[in-house]
This record gives structure tokens, sequence and C-alpha cells, in this order.
């Protein structure tokens, strides 16, 4: 851990949106005076009904459940869009960078928002899409992926969006979890100069989604995809037939805005719901005081929408505050290196907002590619996604930003809606690797695995002893395993599953997953899904996955295999495997590593026992670091998983 400590800048010193003593006396409040706080805050929203309640949530089991301004009255893509027009409604909104430099950006301002977010709106209603319905949304990173989100805002529908990596079968899953009738898709995405037949995945994926009535597709790359009668619409056929407005739906605040799907530790991946007004406002504020947020900034959070950062800090965080957001089709080291500071200064761009991986895989590319760029525009540097080594921090800070740039380092998941702790450019004094001081409202405590609270400089879990607004309301269609997944390892206490350290200044330092959760290329990935994923195939019988240390994408995916008597252990069969884990649940499921075993190490009592498979992946292999196996059912296991060991 670096004791590195880098002051507030001179340049956000003055005139930052707070200082370091206006961020402590808001903290405080948040706290202390937390009704009129947050009456207050509600303020930056605009309401059909403004909220007279603000807090009434409950983690005990008893009166269990979360809400927030549960008697105000919104609806969420007014709050983007239609109240900004008077203002700026010819400021651009959104900025498309396509994959390819040769092809043309596009802009769309905030009045060219509202007319296709209207006419989607109306497709939707004509396609029958009503409030309360599900539309699941699979597209690739263009400006319609924007729309399609905030049409359904606007006439009340819950959108699921599934990552555009995802297989059909993962698509499927989805579907069928939420019980979706309506599909938006296009006919490809384009992606590093290749396409995604989503059309086709979608088609592969409804061969099992009875339930679908409707797939409504844009067209993007103009690819020969094939249409099924009564089923499939073109949406720039169907848009040009309808009204270029569309009345916005008034939503309660507890009323759904989104579902989306995010590993746990166990079983399949949950349906994280946020709902329309706590989400909304925490993604906007938490949009302004982390970047500081100025009207006229050029803002690019360089993620994916199929992802929470996607969602929070592409669309709604940075729309609610009138903001000029970028959307790049691409990845950032296509066709070299250097594209994604290209775009920085093609664009002139003061917040980049990206991924610790990203910067490790740029990194290695070396610093040429990032000085043949200018980067002047450049004033604020974000990160998010898993722990950022301080080696990268620093050549994020001293190559990237020429030292001139504060590093915001925002810890935070799907379930938060946004960020929970992080820094604040003109109020906080950063230290490389840490995520800083916890946003308003936000009570983090480190507790021990008896649920102690730990005071002072501690490490342990990291849980949230409170309520706040953007927090997750239920895992969709379950709401007792919301209860159990959170609320019971520490009862009365929000469990996040990651592991944090306080120092003696208060700085929260997260120390990743606790549980069996691993975070691949920023990626959250349960290792029960590919170890499902792999037992579905005919030669193996038994499969544990686990998280090995990994340079560029923080970890990978080790994989032990048990084979079905009779199976023979080959690379072949080993690039089967692989191949059959990435078409099960996509490319970002691949394991980095696969490792035959004829045993897995288990108690007596028949557990698998994950510490010694972690160790062995990570290549600690000594008895000392193996610890007890004393209470295995058979430890010769361990000296041929030792010998067998992959190199990943
Ligand atoms: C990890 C992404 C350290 C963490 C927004 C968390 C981080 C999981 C950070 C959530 C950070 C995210 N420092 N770890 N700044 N940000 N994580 O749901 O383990 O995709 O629990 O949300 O990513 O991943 P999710």
């Amino acid at each position: 851990m670096s004791e590195d400590f880098f002051p507030v800048p001179q340049i956000w010193a003055q005139g930052a949106l707070m200082d370091r003593a206006a961020r402590e006396a808001d903290y405080a409040r948040s706290i202390a005076d937390s009704h009129e706080y947050w009456m207050e805050r509600a303020q930056r929203l605009d309401w059909i009904t403004p909220p007279t309640r603000s807090n009434d949530s409950s983690f005990a089991e008893s009166d269990f459940g979360i809400s927030w301004f549960a008697d105000g009255v919104l609806n969420v893509s007014v709050n983007c869009i239609d109240r900004h027009l008077a203002e700026r409604g010819d400021q651009t909104a959104i900025i498309w960078e396509p994959d390819s430099p040769d092809a043309s950006p596009r802009r769309y301002s905030y009045n060219d928002l509202h007319a296709q977010v209207c006419r989607f709106a109306n497709v939707l209603k004509g396609a029958g899409v009503t409030k309360g319905d599900r539309v699941t949304i699979y597209l690739p990173m263009i400006p319609e992926a924007a729309f399609a989100l905030l049409a359904c805002a606007r006439i009340g529908a819950i959108h699921s969006v599934v990552f555009g990596g995802f297989s059909p079968e993962a698509l499927c899953g989805r579907i069928q979890d939420c019980d979706s009738r309506f599909v938006i898709t296009a006919d490809e995405g384009c992606r590093a100069g290749k396409t995604v037949p989503l059309k086709a995945n979608v088609d592969a994926a409804l061969k099992d989604c009875p339930s679908v009535k409707r797939v409504i597709v844009v067209q993007a790359t103009g690819g020969d995809v094939a249409m099924a009668p009564g089923r499939d619409l073109w949406l720039h056929e169907e848009a040009a037939k309808v009204a270029a407005d569309c009345p916005p739906e008034p939503m309660r605040a507890e009323d759904p805005l989104f579902i989306l799907y995010t590993s746990g530790s166990t079983g399949k991946p949950k349906g994280v719901l946020h709902t329309s007004g706590g989400y909304l406002l925490w993604a906007g504020l938490t949009h302004e005081l982390c970047f500081d947020y100025r009207p006229g900034d050029i803002y690019w959070c360089a993620a994916d929408i199929g992802w929470v950062t996607g969602h929070s800090y592409i669309v709604y965080g940075p729309l609610a505050n009138g903001a000029t957001t970028l959307m790049y089709e691409g990845v950032p080291n296509h066709p070299t290196p250097a594209r994604i500071w290209q775009v920085v200064d093609r664009h002139q761009v003061q917040t980049l907002f990206t991924a610790p991986t990203a910067l490790r895989a740029l990194m290695k590319e070396g610093d040429a590619h990032v000085k043949a760029t200018s980067r002047a525009s450049l004033r604020l540097l974000g990160t998010v996604g898993e722990p950022i080594n301080p080696e990268a921090w620093r050549w994020y800070h001293q190559v990237v930003g020429e030292g001139r740039c504060p590093i915001i380092d925002t810890w935070w998941q799907t379930e938060t809606g946004g960020a929970m702790i992080a820094p604040m450019p003109g109020a906080t004094d950063l230290k490389p690797g840490s995520a800083t001081f916890p946003m308003p409202g936000v009570v983090p405590q480190i507790v021990d695995a008896e649920g102690a609270v730990l005071e002072g400089a501690a490490e342990g879990n990291l849980v949230i002893a409170q309520s706040w607004p953007g927090q997750m309301r239920t895992v969709w269609g379950d709401h007792d395993r919301f209860f159990q997944t959170y609320f019971t390892t520490f009862p009365g206490k929000y469990t996040t599953g990651d592991g944090a350290r306080r120092d003696a200044d208060g700085y929260y330092w997260i120390t990743g997953r606790v549980d069996d959760v691993i975070n691949v290329s920023g990626h959250r990935m349960g290792t029960a899904e590919v170890e499902s994923a792999l037992v579905l195939h005919e030669s193996v019988a038994e499969a544990a996955v686990v998280g090995f240390p990994h340079d560029i994408k923080g970890q990978g995916i080790y994989a032990y295999v048990t084979l079905n008597s009779g199976e023979e252990p080959s690379d072949a069969l080993r690039k089967t495997l692989a191949t059959w884990v990435r078409r099960e649940i996509g490319p970002i499921a691949t394991p980095d590593a696969i490792q035959f075993a004829p045993g897995l190490p288990k108690t007596r009592s028949g557990k698998i026992m994950r510490r010694i498979l972690r160790k062995i992946a990570e290549g600690e292999v000594s008895a000392q670091a193996l610890g007890d196996t004393s209470t295995l059912a058979d430890p010769a296991v361990v000296d041929n998983l030792v010998a067998n060991r992959q190199a990943g």
C-alpha cells in the first residue's frame, strides 16, 4: 500500500463545489439532520408532486423494506430531458463517437434527444408496451441505447439491459427471469472492427422465450438479418409513423425504473431492482459531487451501458444534470493504444471516467501512445470497478493527467446505484489506491467476522449501517433472497461482500471481494455461474472455479475440472471446455486456466475447500501457504493439484 499523499491541486482548491470543510459539514448534516438534508437535496429533481417523506427504510427483519421519497411523483425522462429544454435545448446532450476513427461522430442536442426519445416511446406504446412491463434491451454502444432507456422511463416501462457481450443462453435466462415480453436489439454491433450478431443472438435466445411478443430492431450496421413477421419491427420504420411528442407517465418515486442482472456468490444472477426517485437523485448528486460537474463540461464515462456504470454515469446522472455526455462505441485500445486519448482530444473531454483494467492494458503499451496526444482539456480522471493498484494510479495521474488532474477512485456496486466512497476533487487529499471517504448519508462500517464494529484503524468486512437513496429495493421476483443475501450475515446492516481497511486518517481502502464473486476486468462474475456452465458439458463430473491475480484483468478465472470416468484429459478438451463456457455465458466468462483434477479437496462432510484451491491457483503451494489440510477427507488430492498446476 502506498503512503503517498496528493493534496488538492491549486486549480481545484479555488471554485470547487466543495472544499474540505464544506464536505465535512455537508456529510455531518446528512447524518445528523437526515430528513431536512434529503428534503433539500430532493429539490434537485423536478417533481410532479414533491415528496414530504424522505427515508422510510429499515434493515431489520421485523419491518424490512427500503423506501425513499415515497409520496413524491415524477418522471425520470422529464428530469433528464424536458426540464433542460428551455435553458439548453440546443446544447449537446450526447456526443457519439463511433468504433472506427474514420467514421463521423454524431451529436444530439437536448431538443434532438427529446424528439428521439418521444418517438421511441411512441413506438414502444404502439408495440403494446404499458407501464410496469419489462423491456429487455440488448444493444451495442449506439445512441439508440440511451434513447431506449429513456423511452422506457418516459412511459413507465421497466428496462432490463443485458450486456451485448452475453450469449443467447445468458440473454434467454434474463428474459425469462423477469418475464419480459419485449426485446430491443440491433441488427449487429460493431466493436474493435468486428461485428457482433446481436439480432441472430436474440433469435437464438427467443427459441426458449415464448413470452416475447415483439422485437424492436435498430438498424445499426445495415447488416442482413432475418425478421420474423408479426414479431419483429424495424425501429426506423415505426418511428417514421409516430409523433415526435409523447406525454410522460407520472411515476411514484418508488415505482421501478430498471432491473439489472448481476452476479452473486450463489445461484443464478440476481435482478437488481432500482426505483425512480431515489435512484435518479443519487445518480445525479454523485455525478455532480464526485466529478465537480459544471455546466459546459464535456464528460466521458468509457463504460458500457450494459453495466451499472453505464446506466448511472453515461445516461441518468449526467443527463439529470444537463451535461454533455460522450458515448463511445468501441474499445480504448483499438485500432491503436492511442485511441482513447485521441477521442479525448477530438472532443476536448474534461472528465474521463474509466476502469483500472483498461489503464493497465494501456500502460503496458508504453507512454509514447499517450504522449503523442495533447490531453490538455483533461481536468479530472475517474476510475471504478475494481481496486486500482498504486502503479496504475500513478501512471494515470502522472502520464495521462500530467500531474494536474485529481484521480477520483469511486467505490460502489450495482446494488448501490451510484458512488458510495469517493473523493471530491476540491475537498479530498488523495492517497493512491484509496477510495477515501463516504458520500453524503453513507455510513460505512468495518466489522469483524462476528459482526463487531471495529473503530479507528481497522480491517475487516465492509458494511453500510443505514439506507441511502440509491440503494437497490429488491431482487426482482424474490424479495426474500434480497433480505437473505444482504441483511442476514451482519443483521441490521447492508453487507457489501467487499473487504476494506480504514487507516489512521479515516481513509477507506477496498481490499476486494470476501465472497465467491470474482472481478474480471472490472466485470463481476459468480464462480458458481462458471461452475454450472462447466458441469453442463457431458465430459465434466464436477468443477470448482476460483479467481487468481492477473496482470491486466485484475483477476483471472481458474477452473478445476473433474472429468467423468472414461474421459481423458487433453489440451483439445481444455479448449473445448473454454469455448463451451464462452458460448454458455459470454466471452467475459472464458476461463484463463483449466486444470484437470482427479479429485477436489473436500472436507469430510463433502464441502469443497476453496481456500486451498485459491492458494494453488495463486501459485502459493508451500505447506505453510496451504495451511491446515488435516480436515480434508483425502489429503493426497492436494499433492496432485499442486503437481499439475496450470500457468494461467
Ligand atoms: C468492485 C461496479 C475497489 C467491488 C460499479 C464491488 C471496486 C464490485 C471499486 C461491484 C473501487 C467497484 N475500488 N473495488 N473503486 N469499484 N469495485 O456491481 O468489489 O459491477 O463490490 O459495480 O466491484 O461491481 P459492480
